[in-house]
């Protein structure tokens, strides 16, 4: 039941705190992950694990890029993430101690699945875990190792109260192997006190939707877009481009913003608006450089920046004030407001939201 929204997606974006609350209920403490989180059989396994390999499709396998950041750079464990398709099909050096783990709204991908039992018929992986929101699913049956997003049923086919959780999901492993390697007791308290207020941050983040519905104007009569972001805002990039071009078909692409000059910025011109996730972290002034290139080239710029950023006013920029987050949780928030700009771009444009033409909810076929 959509209740008072207009669409699944809409209420679906809306319900991200209470969602996000409810994946976190009964699993933190004050100031750490509780032990049981994973299961009994878990802290026996988490011992050995050395390096982490996630399989995931769409945005699922965003979601395990930004973890890949967070593995390396809150846990120090090696981390590579592959999309399913590619990984089933491929043979791979499997290093000793390797968590296999899966990331999906439904345990039901097709080629998820198939990933997950090629590993186990090979038998090369420590242990095999999954992440995700349902619970009667293959691949939570097939798993050794089970952590449920709590996400409830997602009825748009453009995932986004799934992902967020998932992102949730994912930093909690990221502790729980964390503390274990080269994460400290003090960053462990500091990434669970912004968990405890990630609910409220994100309501927050709701409150652009406004402002976010006027910016979605420019982007109507378009066809194509970029999407830039660094560390783990590139694959928040990534995301954002893939709700756009899902729900309002116009073509979204995402680069890292180092790789601009690399290729990408022959397409700029005023036809080519720049989208720019820029939270307050160190690549700050590395990608204020790189939005200098797009404006001398006439590009429309829209930036995602942390509220306490400032940005020398100047035509063809649009700035949009994020509230301050935790660098390592700026990945949940940043999300946020690229979901709602696809939901109003695909509004102007009148597109089939929950339906985007072409798309399936569950893929579950090759
Ligand atoms: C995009 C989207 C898809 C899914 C992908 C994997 O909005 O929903 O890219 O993320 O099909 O699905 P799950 O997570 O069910 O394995």
């Amino acid at each position: 039941d959509k209740g008072s929204y207009r669409h699944y997606m809409l209420k679906e974006i809306y319900e991200q705190p209470r969602v996000l609350a409810e994946t976190l209920e009964g699993r933190l403490s004050r100031d750490r992950v509780l032990p049981e989180v994973f299961g009994p059989d878990a802290g026996a396994v988490f011992d050995q694990v050395q390096r982490i390999q996630i399989v995931a499709c769409g945005t699922s396998n965003h979601a395990g890029m930004i973890a890949r950041y967070w593995f390396e750079s809150l846990a120090g464990l090696p981390c590579d993430v592959e999309v399913a398709s590619e990984y089933r099909y491929r043979p791979h050096v499997v290093s000793p101690g390797t968590l296999f783990v899966t990331i999906s709204q439904s345990g039901e991908t097709a080629d998820s699945l198939a990933a997950l039992r090629e590993v186990k018929s090979q038998a090369k992986h420590l242990a095999t875990l999954a992440i995700c929101n349902v619970a009667e699913s293959s691949l939570v049956r097939e798993s050794d190792l089970v952590l449920m997003t709590r996400a409830g049923p997602e009825i748009g086919v453009a995932s986004t109260k799934a992902f967020t959780t998932q992102l949730a999901a994912l930093l909690l492993l990221v502790i729980a192997l964390g503390r274990r390697h080269a994460m400290t007791a003090d960053t462990e308290a500091r990434l669970v006190e912004g968990l405890h207020a990630l609910p409220a941050l994100i309501d927050r983040v709701l409150q652009m939707d406004a402002d976010i519905a006027k910016l979605s104007e420019a982007f109507a009569d378009k066809h194509h877009s970029l999407f830039l972001g660094r560390g783990p805002l590139y694959p928040v990039a990534m995301e954002g481009a893939l709700k756009l071009k899902e729900i309002s078909y116009i073509h979204a692409e995402a680069y890292p913003a180092g790789e601009l000059k690399h290729g990408p910025l022959a397409l700029v011109d005023a036809e080519m608006p720049v989208v720019a996730v820029a939270p307050n972290d160190e690549l700050m002034e590395k990608l204020k450089s790189n939005l200098q290139e797009v404006q001398a080239r006439g590009g429309q710029l829209f930036v995602f920046a942390d509220e306490r950023t400032t940005f020398e006013d100047s035509p063809g920029l649009r700035l949009v004030s994020v509230p301050a987050v935790d660098d390592a949780l700026a990945a949940v928030v940043y999300t946020v407001p690229l979901q709602l700009l696809a939901y109003h771009v695909a509004l102007l444009k009148g597109t089939d939201v929950d339906k985007p033409r072409n798309l399936a909810k569950s893929v579950t076929v090759e």
